[in-house]
């Protein structure tokens, strides 16, 4: 394992609160590896920031009648709120519009300027003399010509991912008048140099999901664009050239800079050469699959552009979206639950344990369904590992004064549970490592549901001889389980570690320690306390009956 690496995942754009879907696809997934990548001794870095500039955030800025600069400050501490109430444990979250990432984002701009890779073209754009504006982007709606989609922004067909060259039956998003089109110059980014490129990094990059990986060597097989990357607005990174002075990129050519420039700033900080530790370190981009196509053709093209000053991405691991109740997320139809609102109704824990079970390393899409979610959290957290854990270090405080008593020789069943302490970490960590996620955390339940039976079926509560071997066996069990947990459910692997009366934090712990049997005979455990609490079944349907029309 690469001891270096830094994690980042979709920037946010500082428009609108954080939902379910986002952590869901990206930040969760991101957590949890930066997580098990420290406990494994790795410097890894997660660095984010709010995503700030664009159309979308002009438009409705001016609609609440703030400057951008006023508004996507609100969003950019308030998203970094609702990250941290979920244990989203970001070393550094910073913002596009960082002094840092406007330098950084234009001198990559003049180096891709000095090799050839820009051209400045005479285009036509849309116009609206209503307005009184051009109208890039999400200015303008209409028909995706590859598609069909209806109602589609200029910029990107949500339906098929697709970057429309030229939408169809445009709209002004403002007034809805149809635009007119009028001459303006703007700079593009030559892709078409990228595609043989492109597609040698692609082929060689077997960390890549190969599914993601063979649709987009279609796309490059069935020819790239160039790609137009200024806009006449006021609201972005300007164009550090004379004479283009009212133009700014493309909030797309300037936000995955943005990973790099953070990262940057933030080793600096730390007293790090940035572009070396980069440079050295396993680099991994999370995302959902609705941004494939930046960031496997943008973005890898822009670092080749500057001879791969900064390395290109090793992973960047690429998840469906999720759906609610089976449908859609919407703000506009309430079809939709904020990630503040959903951590006033349960802890952080049974949220990340939810998302993580129903989430596979795949482009699927994933359903939150809420009596699915009372079901996992009542029968697996709480009925298989709440109570593996309750049982075993309540039954050692009663009977034997929470003092882990001295072993027998082990029977059979008792090197059975030994060996599967012994395998935990790398059984786990394996999975980690090729990111399935989802079968790491099943594969926890699996070693709690073992140690369960193991607990019923040796029957310590009739203190027959052997069972000092099986209250030996389940605490250090429970403390297996404590660690490899913690990348999952960080707020309760430490409570598990409290009740074990461990000193200092779990996160200080290494991975494979989960596989030792570090907790000796004689060593007292602290308090006892249920983990958790039951989700009851009339509250789900209070929170089903919230989605939807109001009633
Ligand atoms: O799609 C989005 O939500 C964008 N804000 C993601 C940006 S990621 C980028 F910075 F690479
Ligand atoms: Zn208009």
């Amino acid at each position: 394992m690469n001891k270096k690496a830094i994690i980042t995942s979709a920037l946010p754009y500082a428009n609108g609160e954080i939902h379910l879907g986002h952590v869901a696809s990206t930040y969760l997934p991101a957590d949890v590896t930066t997580r098990f990548l420290k406990l494994n001794g790795v410097e890894a870095y997660y660095v984010c920031a709010s995503d700030d500039f664009g159309t979308p955030i002009l438009i409705q800025s001016e609609k609440e009648g703030k400057t951008p600069t006023e508004y996507v400050a609100y969003w950019n501490k308030r998203d970094y709120e609702d990250f941290s109430a979920f244990n989203i444990d970001f070393d550094y979250f910073y913002k596009t519009s960082s002094s840092e990432n406007i330098a950084f984002v234009q001198d990559v701009f003049k180096k891709l300027n000095d090799s050839g890779h820009i051209y400045e073209k005479e285009i036509i754009q849309f116009y609206c003399n209503n307005d009184k504006k051009f109208l890039p982007d999400r200015y303008v709606k209409g028909i995706c010509p590859y598609c069909k989609a209806e109602d589609q922004y200029s910029d990107l067909c949500e339906s098929c991912g697709r970057v429309p060259d030229e939408i169809t039956d445009p709209k002004c998003s403002l007034c809805g008048e149809p635009p007119t089109k009028e001459k303006t110059t703007h700079y593009f980014f030559r892709l078409t140099n990228f595609g043989d490129s492109l597609s040698k990094w692609l082929d060689e990059n077997d960390h890549l999901q190969k599914d993601v990986k063979k649709y987009v060597q279609n796309w490059i097989k069935s020819g790239l664009i160039d790609w137009d990357i200024t806009r006449d607005i006021s609201w972005g990174v300007p164009v550090p050239l004379s004479g283009a002075n009212d133009k700014v990129f493309y909030g797309w050519f300037d936000n995955h800079l943005a990973y790099i420039s953070t990262a940057l700033k933030f080793l600096a900080d730390k007293g790090i050469d940035g572009k070396s530790f980069w440079n050295s370190a396993d680099i991994y981009h999370f995302i959902g699959k609705d941004i494939v196509y930046h960031h496997y053709l943008f973005l890898p093209a822009m670092r080749l552009g500057i001879n791969s000053e900064y390395k290109l991405p090793d992973y960047i691991p690429t998840r469906g979206h999720l759906t609610l109740q089976g449908k859609k997320i919407s703000k506009s139809r309430n079809w939709y639950i904020g990630l503040k609102q959903f951590l006033e109704y349960y802890p952080a824990d049974y949220l990340r344990f939810y998302l993580v079970s129903i989430n596979p390393y795949s482009q699927d899409d994933l359903n939150f369904d809420w009596d699915d979610f009372a079901t996992r959290i009542n029968s697996e957290l709480i009925g298989n590992l709440g109570n593996f854990v309750n049982r075993a270090l309540g039954f050692t405080k009663k009977s034997f004064d929470g003092k882990v008593p001295e072993t027998t020789s082990f029977d059979e069943k008792d090197l059975e549970a030994e060996g599967k302490i012994k395998n935990l970490s790398n059984e786990v960590g394996s999975l980690l490592e090729q990111n399935h996620l989802d079968r790491a955390l099943k594969k926890i339940m699996e070693f709690s549901s073992f140690f369960n039976q193991y607990f019923q079926h040796k029957e310590p509560w009739k203190l027959s001889p052997g069972t000092t071997n099986c209250v030996f066996l389940s605490v250090n069990a429970a403390r297996s389980m404590a660690i490899t947990l913690f990348p999952f459910l960080p707020e309760s692997s430490q409570k598990i570690w409290i009740q074990l009366g461990l000193d200092g934090n779990v996160k200080d712990s290494s991975w494979s320690g989960a596989s030792e049997l570090k907790i000796l005979s004689g060593h007292v455990l602290g308090d006892s306390f249920p983990l958790f609490t039951k989700v009851e079944i009339t509250d789900i349907e209070k929170h089903k009956k919230n989605l939807g029309p109001s009633k």
